[in-house]
């Protein structure tokens, strides 16, 4: 299985960053076999950091809208992303969760919308620190609620993220992240009959980016913090060989 290297820029960025951020990141980057590299940057950055990067890195979004069209202020629906040359989009992401309080309904909604127009869907899943002493049952009811019925399964990436280990700097032990990842890949295959691309995520950087991308049933990792210094991002892009 090939390895994914997603950076989730989240809600950072400016323009004079976008040019600065795809020139570095441009001079650094060798497409390297088996690898894919995807930017999720905010949506007005889309399409300037599409054309300022190479063909190989892909440019994705990190949100979208369950519906297809109509009056939905504020919101993008996923053919406006496949018509700005978009192919991937996080779903699911923890913080649309707790912030926005979305429910697994909503996002398997989005799914089917995502999927609708052939968008490759990143859905997110990860326990709180809260609900630690129950992963299993918290990632089996996320898988269960958050996957529609119908889904493509050849266009589905699974990020694993423990909320807890989100932006804080605290990584999960590699023990753990195996634990979570055989976990998740059993209940997939189990439920499905098929070993899905399976990413970790939370607090990411170059110094731990080869032993995680070297953990089993790790096929790559969802970036957030480091994903914003082109440097550091390309660290873990080529941390992964
Ligand atoms: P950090 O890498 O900043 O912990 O963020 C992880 C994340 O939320 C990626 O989607």
């Amino acid at each position: 299985m090939k390895k994914y290297i997603v950076g989730n820029w989240k809600m950072n960025a400016s323009q004079s960053f976008v040019q600065r951020w795809a020139k570095t990141f441009s001079e650094l980057f060798v497409p390297l076999e088996g690898q894919e590299c995807i930017v999720c940057p905010p949506l007005p950055y889309i399409a300037c950091l599409s054309a300022s990067l190479p063909d190989a890195v892909r440019v994705g979004a990190q949100n979208v809208c369950e519906a297809p069209d109509g009056a939905f202020t504020g919101e993008v629906s996923a053919r406006m992303l496949k018509d700005c040359d978009v192919d991937h989009v996080i779903i699911g992401h923890s913080e649309r969760r707790s912030i926005y309080g979305e429910s697994n309904e909503l996002i398997a909604s989005k799914v089917v919308a995502a999927q609708k127009e052939g968008l490759t869907v990143i859905l997110c899943i990860g326990e709180t620190l809260e609900q630690r002493d129950d992963v299993e049952k918290v990632l089996a009811s996320q898988l269960d609620h958050s996957i529609p019925e119908g889904i493509v399964l050849d266009k589905l990436i699974i990020a694993y993220e423990p909320v807890w280990a989100i932006g804080t700097g605290q990584v999960a032990s590699l023990e753990d992240i195996e634990k979570s990842h055989k976990f998740i890949t059993d209940y997939v295959m189990k439920k499905f009959q098929v070993r899905l691309p399976l990413l970790y995520g939370g607090s990411v950087k170059p110094g731990n980016a080869a032993d995680i991308l070297n953990c089993d049933g790790v096929d790559g990792v969802l970036v957030g913090g480091a994903s914003l210094d082109p440097q550091d991002f390309h660290k873990i892009y080529s941390a992964s060989v």
